[in-house]
């Protein structure tokens, strides 16, 4: 069975479109489909931010295509992971969740380097380029471990 991966962020054109976009590019797409959106609905339809599509192709990577959507409640019946950047995104998921296995689905995508800390992928959004690389270091720490968890 495919399995199905959402990452979520607050406006789905930063954060969350690299995270797709790195995980697309590390894994078979027969067998998990990845997907992205945002807790706002602030850029809907939009392509991510420059920084973060010339941050991917540094690495090699095109999210050029990407375009942003709201989170929805129906993603928790479309997707079996949702990984989210921050604490904010998580309790703004997790208020929409209708149940246990609604809030079972979602992690915090750092908590794969350290378990129990709430660590935070930074929003780059106000800062400079520097922050787009950081923060494209830091998921492909997390999806290096991902990776493996996934396929077992
Ligand atoms: P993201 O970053 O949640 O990583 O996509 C942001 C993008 C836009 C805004 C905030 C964060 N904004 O305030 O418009």
């Amino acid at each position: 069975m495919q399995k199905k991966i959402l990452m979520v962020c607050l406006g789905n054109i930063c954060r969350s479109p690299l995270a797709e976009g790195i995980l697309a590019s590390k894994i078979d797409k027969n067998k998990i489909l990845v997907d992205s959106a945002g807790t706002s609905n602030w850029h809907v339809g939009k392509t991510p931010d420059p920084r973060s599509i010339a941050t991917a192709k540094q690495f090699g990577i095109d999210i050029s295509n990407q375009r942003a959507r709201q989170f929805t409640v129906s993603d928790f019946d479309n997707f079996d992971h949702i990984y989210v950047m921050d604490n904010s995104n998580y309790n703004d998921v997790i208020s929409l969740a209708r149940n246990e296995e609604d809030k079972q689905k979602v992690k915090r995508i750092l908590d794969v380097l350290a378990p129990g800390e709430s660590l935070e992928v930074p929003d780059p959004y106000y800062g400079g380029d520097s922050g787009f690389t950081n923060v494209y270091k830091m998921l492909e720490e997390a999806f290096d471990i991902i990776v493996k968890e996934l396929s077992d």
